[in-house]
């Protein structure tokens, strides 16, 4: 069984075959030819928290490849009525649904959710700790500018500590050769970030010069306890990525951000919608990734067959 939950724990190989896969059914599908189809599955699309991005590319990539999708949200559903959430994915498993997709805002959610599925689970977002999907299709967005990853330089700058993106992108790009920093104010900087891959920068000058790629965050006020942080406009003036930081970077160097867009905090205008930004790639390559990691998951469901009843023909005995 198949699950996709971390990057941290993904070889290589394998993140290198989930974007390649990715790459050829952007080929696919643009060419409106020779897109496999997965038939007979249902997959749960389940969001406990709000997102527009990842949940409408998960269902536009289970169109393309044939899967039928039940959506859930907690909103409408039993667990406002006291369901806990392994009960609730011990119903789905019975209402015999192939696979889960799944952002929580519980860190470790989905792992929960893979132990009493009984079939592959995708994360799409939990809580602070991995956004696999996200950083796929971060990756195949660089890729497709800079030729590889290996011995970029990708500075990722903002609120690190409630970001999962940034650890999921974290993770593979180091696995694939790049260098990565991460840039912020000491309070959104995790303090342990010995655990990650990638080397802290407070000042964002130092933090983006000469970068290959500027990732920027945005800030996740609702995972921020009150006091957390002065003020928008105060983070803004010391740390937005804009046209004149941006010149501290690599001249060709892209601009790349998850969504949802904080203009005027994060990131301005003129840079968000500029020559050297990629926003607009991610998402578009998010639909391709997401179809990569479905037909990977479910390549590897083993669907039991029917046990062949023995056959008794005269004179052979059959079993013991
Ligand atoms: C991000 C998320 O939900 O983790 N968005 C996304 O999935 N593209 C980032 C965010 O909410 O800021």
């Amino acid at each position: 069984m198949r699950h996709l939950i971390t990057i941290r724990s993904l070889e290589v190989e394998h993140i290198q075959e989930l974007l390649d896969l990715g790459a050829d059914f952007k080929e696919r599908v643009i060419a409106n030819k020779n897109v496999p189809k997965i038939a007979n599955r249902v997959l749960g699309l389940l969001f406990f928290e709000n997102s527009t991005r990842t949940r409408v590319s998960f269902e536009q990539a289970a169109y393309y490849l044939g899967i039928k999708t039940a959506n859930f949200s907690s909103h409408g559903s039993s667990m406002s009525k006291g369901e806990t959430l392994k009960d609730t994915i011990l119903t789905l498993r019975h209402e015999r649904l192939n696979g889960l997709v799944m952002r929580h805002q519980m860190s470790g959610a989905p792992h929960l959710a893979a132990r009493f599925f009984g079939g592959p689970v995708v994360n799409a977002g939990d809580g602070q700790h991995e956004h696999p999907t996200q950083a796929l299709g971060d990756a195949m967005t660089i890729l497709e500018r800079k030729g590889s990853l290996q011995g970029l330089r990708v500075a990722i700058v903002g609120d690190v500590k409630h970001s999962r993106v940034a650890r999921s992108n974290a993770w593979l790009l180091n696995k694939m050769g790049a260098e990565v920093r991460f840039v912020g104010p000491r309070n959104l900087i995790p303090i342990n970030t010995a655990n990650l891959p990638g080397e802290v920068f407070y000042d964002l000058q130092a933090g983006i010069q000469d970068a290959d790629v500027v990732m920027c965050l945005r800030l996740q006020k609702e995972r921020m306890s009150d006091g957390l942080l002065s003020s928008s406009s105060e983070y803004a003036a010391m740390y937005q990525v804009n046209r004149d930081t941006l010149k501290w970077a690599s001249p060709d160097c892209m601009v790349m951000h998850p969504g949802p867009l904080n203009r005027g905090i994060e990131v301005d205008d003129v840079v968000a919608d500029g020559a050297h930004s990629a926003i607009n790639n991610q998402v578009e390559n998010g639909v391709f990734v997401r179809m990569a990691a479905l037909y990977w998951v479910f390549n590897e469901l083993e669907i039991p067959e029917k046990p062949a009843k023995p056959v008794a023909k005269k004179g052979v005995k059959v079993g013991r």
